[in-house]
């Protein structure tokens, strides 16, 4: 249940569903394509992100889809879990750690010690995905983050991008705009995740003004924080996203993709221009959010086939690498 502290709730541990198919595997060499389960029920994710179980069977790949703790079925204290002080564990850090700590169990179980880990995510899955790779990279050795908005998130650039964005693109893009527009103030589980953007997402600050959020008001850095420590009993963080997952400053890293589609509102909130040879932007040009994770029809635009074929392409050099670095090392 924590990872981070012996003296809150001391060992409790907690039912963490996920989803895996081993149809496409090639056993205990295949690599394995790890979904970083984003904030809501993870057959959602996994209804809707054909595309990596397309790239498994063309890679003989073991899937696995994790949901995130606090959402689902994975509520770490049951029905209490949304109290307070219970709810405080609901944090970026400790969904990674449950996520490291899945993959290398579950390696343990299969047998799959030298199956390369590649993890997927999109949107805040998507962040989560990038993160992994930052924080693991000795048990995951690319990521492919789906129109994740880490920039912003993290405060950078204008905060009043993501509305602006949201109003030209909703000209002509009323259905699309449906679900990332979801994501900021309606059903339950966006109330979730407010807590998340109370600890470490500097989301809805300042120019967002929402009003059928549960008190109408303007999120202000002050307003943000009498509503987080009101509502969930915690303090934003400003700044930490910086601190803790790198902001701005990712040319170090290595092994990650950043795509996003031009008619995403979220787009402009991610990396759009690839930061070094192994940090590669892709941009499609006729695509909405996360567009590329899911399955091949017969409808979509040329820009999302070019996207998935040059994903696909780069994850499969990811593989044959970490395969050297693991005989090397081994
Ligand atoms: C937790 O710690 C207690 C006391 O040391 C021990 O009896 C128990 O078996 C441990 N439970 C787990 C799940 O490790
Ligand atoms: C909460 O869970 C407990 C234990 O599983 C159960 O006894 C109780 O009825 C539940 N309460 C509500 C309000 O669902
Ligand atoms: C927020 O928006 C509402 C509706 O557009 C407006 O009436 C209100 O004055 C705004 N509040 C602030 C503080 O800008
Ligand atoms: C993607 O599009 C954005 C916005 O048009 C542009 O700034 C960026 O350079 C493009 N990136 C790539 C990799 O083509």
């Amino acid at each position: 249940v924590d990872h981070f502290n012996f003296n809150s709730l001391g060992n409790a541990t907690f039912n963490q569903r996920y989803l895996i198919t081993d149809r496409f595997w090639k056993k205990s060499f295949g690599p394995i394509f790890f979904y970083t389960g984003n904030e809501g029920d993870i057959w959602e994710f996994a209804l809707n992100s054909g595309f990596i179980l397309e790239l498994a069977a063309q890679q003989e790949a073991l899937v696995i889809f994790a949901e995130h703790r606090y959402y689902g079925r994975s509520l770490p204290f049951g029905n209490q879990s949304f109290s307070i002080p219970e709810v405080g564990l609901l944090t970026v850090e400790q969904a990674l750690a449950d996520y490291a700590l899945m993959i290398t169990e579950l390696k343990l179980q299969l047998a799959a010690a030298q199956s390369p880990v590649i993890v997927f995510g999109g949107s805040y899955g998507g962040m989560l995905s990038v993160y992994m790779r930052l924080k693991y990279p000795n048990i995951v050795a690319g990521a492919l983050a789906a129109s994740a908005p880490i920039l912003s998130t993290a405060g950078f650039g204008d905060p009043r991008q993501f509305f602006r964005d949201v109003t030209a693109v909703s000209l002509g893009e009323q259905i699309r705009l449906k679900r990332p527009l979801g994501v900021g103030c309606h059903d339950d589980r966006s109330r979730r995740f407010f807590l998340q953007a109370c600890t470490e997402i500097e989301m809805c600050y300042e120019s967002n003004n929402v009003t059928d959020m549960f008190p109408p008001m303007t999120f202000t850095q002050e307003a943000r924080q009498l509503y987080c420590s009101k509502r969930w009993g915690v303090q934003p963080r400003p700044g930490w996203l910086r601190i803790q997952f790198w902001g701005d400053d990712l040319s170090t890293a290595s092994n990650i993709i950043f795509s996003n589609g031009d008619l995403d509102p979220w787009a402009n909130g991610g990396v759009r221009n690839s930061l070094s040879p192994s940090l590669i932007a892709i941009n499609i040009s006729d695509g909405a959010h996360h567009l590329d994770l899911r399955g091949s029809n017969a409808a979509d635009p040329e820009s999302v086939v070019k996207a998935r074929k040059m994903e696909a392409e780069l994850i499969a050099a990811w593989v044959k690498m970490e395969r050297v670095r693991f005989r090397q090392s081994h």
